[in-house]
């Protein structure tokens, strides 16, 4: 609690410190830059983490300084510790980063000499409470820190390159660098600090002295200029100088945590540590993304997309933890831009972009849960031991539900989940995926993007060759930049040239491997391009792989052709609807791969079965009339002039390529395709559906996949007609016929099984008490009733309350089934109005039986796994709510 105790007697509001230090240095001859986006405009970096990035190209040498010197305050957002955002004082995903920078000017004494003026003088941090680090080797910076300074030595402690050496990534530009950390309990004493003991230190002010430039290989060499990178954590600085106990409690981010507590009806200064977390996990997560929308940033699966769709998730997810149901995105996301908005103007003028895009993904999130809600009652109803690990991982994986939450509903029907098995489908999740290289792990995306920084763009063969000899320019190897690799490790590769074509346009990137002279095998399963870079993705499985090394690739001929069939076939359905059912159709989006074709297209209305059917037979009809492809370069204006249908909003080089399916399509396309429409055999819809107002999806096959289809479907059917002893025509007759009966049987057994639960309720009546004094007593009933469904067992138990009327309060419970507990607690409204709650109450039942739940006031139910500790805690219960009701009438 010592942070409480900070000496500073002036109370610095956050953006007062803000702005004290972008003053300190513009006084200082630094120019103030504003903070850049969180979308940087570096291709190769996927979101802004540190305010040294705007300057990466300058530092690189790349760019003219925008001053000799500049400061800033940027917004940065680092997800790499997400998992502890909440749990510890001071992660965060969205941050501040107060920034001095000198490119090719002042250097490591001057930044120094003011950083500790700045902390002493302007924010008037004790200097005995400060304690600096330096890089191993750097007895330049020890000797400042000792000498001009005045640092005893004792506090000037020295670290090595996996603290104290900077880089934004694992190549590009570098340096030792030096910190300064606030003690907050000085009173341990010199000998005793270990800059590692965050209860004691917080690392407030970074200074890089940025000399060095990596490669790929990790070899340094020295930059042109020697720069300062310095950055100071603006929620860190106001947690020392507000004297709260972690970042989350300053006035930067607590108004956040204090709105969603008021949504869930909460209050932050009374809650244990996992609400608290929940809160500060709402809080940091509603900044972000705030931030992200406002720069333009939407939910998707891949890069920043999936970045915010995680994090809009979490929000949601942790509210749902809080007992938040209702949508409350928006009510963050508002109160959000209310707290930065001053800081931020950018966020009042983004106010409706941002609350439309929290409103859509919430709305998606909150239709998968309820999916998964289903899911899940499902697995209930098949009354489980427990909930195994892979039926809890498919609810996470498929669902997007929450562990906790799969748990806590568990629990309220006295089960448990299986947490190992669920940790082992996700390492077996994690093993695919790593082993596929097409995770959306940043760090791999990272490490790629970084190791191709240097690269040529790679040579495209694809069109006239499958098989092709290419020297291999750059590796990454198991996620980590890489010289080398060998059998079993996940590699991405660039090549100087490729037949491999790379996902884009709607088109999904080959298949096939590099082989070598020397028995190299490696294969290939996902190719994505990125600045004319072609990333190949996949696992050596023979021999080993170098940089440098000259090896065959091979597109997987028999995936490419399948391909090309959708390809082609895409262009042939555009045409087809244009004709069939309007000419102003335009696509919205596609993907081509070896299972189906998908294409999205503007359309106002859902397209008829039988415009289906007359799409289908136009185009049959062209791949039976053999039309051969003509595909050519040319300006992008003849193109146009041709007729050739482009994308809207795409953008498209002067010399483009152009798909001509004589007299029937005219497209600007990049991707491959058959040479001849009679190639693809036969075109099959399988799906035309709505995906987003005015915008139409059809899913369908060509080439091989027709059969494939046609296979899978059969399979199907002949299983269904030995099942149900029927021709295929007759199974759906029959299947209705079944239903209607089912659910006849249903309803006649639950009339039956609640008339008996009602029955046997009433013979319980003459066990109720009246407690209490007065004119008015209260009526009570404990009872116990077994071998009822939990739907039941309700029944008997509303019905009970309604008999002994509106002063009743009634607990029933059983075992359903032998071993489990069921629990349900009716209270009456004068009962209710007396302060009692029902869901309070019976879920404390279940607690001594081994699980627990809850509801509302009026009526709740819940569940136990001990059916042994089922009589005492009737017994129990029935003194506890004598002892309730006695101090409600008295009250
Ligand atoms: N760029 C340095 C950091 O992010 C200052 O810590």
């Amino acid at each position: 609690m010592a942070a409480q105790s900070a000496p500073e007697t002036r109370r610095w509001s956050g953006a007062a410190i803000r702005q004290a230090f972008l003053e300190f240095y513009a006084e200082r001859g630094h120019r103030r830059m504003d903070s850049a986006s969180l979308v940087p405009e570096d291709p190769t970096v996927l979101l802004t983490i540190a305010g040294m990035l705007p300057f990466k190209p300058v530092f690189l040498g790349q760019a003219e300084r925008p001053a000799p010197r500049a400061t800033s305050s940027q917004k940065c957002i680092r997800t790499n510790d997400i998992e502890n955002v909440g749990r510890t004082a001071r992660h965060h995903t969205f941050f501040e980063m107060l920034g001095n920078f000198s490119f090719g000017d002042y250097f490591k004494r001057q930044a120094i000499l003011w950083a500790w003026e700045l902390s002493t003088g302007v924010f008037g941090l004790d200097p005995a409470r400060l304690v600096v680090s330096v890089f191993r080797d750097d007895d330049e910076a020890a000797a400042i820190w000792a000498d001009a300074v005045g640092v005893p030595a004792a506090r000037i402690i020295r670290m090595d390159e996996a603290d104290n050496f900077w880089a934004s990534g694992p190549t590009g530009p570098c340096g030792p660098c030096s910190e300064l950390y606030y003690d907050f309990h000085p009173e341990l004493g010199d000998a005793a600090i270990d800059l590692e003991d965050d209860s004691r230190f917080i690392e407030f002010y970074n200074l890089v002295f940025m000399e060095s430039n990596r490669d790929a290989q990790g070899r340094l060499t020295p930059l042109e200029n020697r720069n300062i990178d310095t950055g100071m954590g603006l929620e860190r600085m106001a947690q020392i100088l507000q004297g709260v106990p972690n970042n989350y409690e300053t006035d930067l981010i607590r108004p956040l945590m204090d709105r969603a507590a008021d949504l869930a009806g909460l209050n932050y200064s009374e809650l244990d540590e996992t609400r608290r977390t929940s809160l500060k996990v709402i809080a940091d997560h509603s900044r972000a993304v705030t931030h992200l929308i406002a720069d333009g940033v939407s939910a998707s699966n891949l890069g920043r997309g999936y970045v915010l769709r995680r994090l809009l998730r979490r929000v949601v997810r942790h509210g749902r933890l809080l007992g938040i149901t209702d949508p409350f995105l928006t009510e963050m996301g508002e109160a959000s831009i209310r707290l930065m908005a001053e800081a931020y103007p950018q966020l009042e003028e983004r106010r409706e972009a941002i609350v439309a895009e929290m409103q859509r993904e919430e709305g998606r999130f909150l239709a998968t849960l309820e999916r998964g809600e289903k899911l899940l009652a499902d697995v209930l109803s098949a009354r489980p031991e427990r909930i195994s690990g892979p039926q809890a991982f498919e609810l996470y994986d498929t669902y997007g539900f929450p562990l906790e939450l799969t748990a806590e509903i568990a629990e309220e029907h006295g089960l448990t989940v299986d947490l190992e098995g669920f940790e082992q489908a996700m390492e077996a999740q994690r093993q695919r995926a790593k082993a596929a290289a097409v995770s959306i792990d940043l760090t791999l995306q990272g490490a790629m993007e970084q190791v191709a920084a240097e690269l040529e763009a790679t040579r495209f063969r694809g069109y006239e060759a499958l098989d092709h000899p290419s020297c291999v320019q750059a590796l990454v190897v198991n996620g980590e930049p890489g010289a080398g690799a060998a059998a079993g490790d996940a590699v991405q590769v660039v090549l100087d040239a490729t037949p491999f074509y790379g996902e884009g346009g709607g088109q999904v990137g080959d298949r096939g491997v590099l082989a070598g002279g020397s028995g190299l095998i490696v294969s290939i399963d996902g190719v994505t391009r990125s600045r004319g870079l072609f990333v190949h993705s996949g696992r050596v499985e023979r021999g080993q792989l170098s940089v440098g090394d000259v090896v065959q690739a091979r597109v997987d001929r028999a995936c490419r052709r399948r391909v090309q069939a959708h390809h082609t076939a895409t262009h042939l359905l555009q045409a087809a609807l244009k004709q069939v059912v309007d000419g102003s159709i335009s696509q919205a989006g596609s993907l081509v791969d070896f299972e189906r074709l998908r294409f999205d297209f503007h359309c106002p209305r859902a397209v008829s079965a039988a415009e289906l059917e007359q799409v289908e037979g136009l185009i049959n009809g062209w791949i039976a009339d053999a039309h051969a492809l003509e595909v050519q370069e040319m300006e992008l204006e003849k193109a146009r002039a041709a007729g050739a249908v482009a994308m809207f909003g795409e953008k498209y080089d002067a010399t483009v390529r152009v798909v001509d399916v004589p007299g029937v399509s005219m497209e600007l396309c990049g991707g491959t395709h058959v040479s001849n429409t009679a190639e693809i055999g036969l075109f099959k819809i399988v799906s035309e559906a709505g995906v987003a107002a005015g915008i139409r999806r059809i899913e369908a096959v060509a080439g091989p996949a027709v059969l494939a289809y046609l296979n899978e479907r059969d399979v199907v059917v002949k299983a269904l007609s030995d099942r149900f002893k029927a021709q295929p025509a007759e199974i759906v007759d029959r299947v209705a016929a079944l239903q209607e009966e089912l659910k006849a049987s249903g309803k006649a057994l639950a009339a039956a099984r609640s008339e008996l639960a009602l029955a046997r309720a009433e013979a319980l009546l003459g066990q109720a008490r009246t407690v209490g004094h007065g004119d008015d007593p209260h009526q009570q009933l404990v009872a116990r009733l077994d071998g009822l469904e939990p739907a039941a067992l309700q029944s008997a138990a509303q019905r009970l309350q309604e008999r002994l009327g509106e002063r009743a309060a009634v607990l029933v419970g059983g075992e359903p089934s032998p071993g489990k507990v069921s629990l349900v607690a009716a209270f009456g409204p004068a009962v209710v109005r007396a302060g009692l709650k029902a869901g309070a109450f019976v879920g404390q039942v279940a607690r001594a039986c081994g699980g627990g739940g809850g509801g509302r006031p009026n009526l709740a139910q819940a569940g136990g796994r001990d059916a042994a500790a089922l009589p005492d805690a009737l017994e129990a219960a029935t003194a506890e709510l004598a002892r309730l009701l006695e101090q409600a009438s008295a009250g």
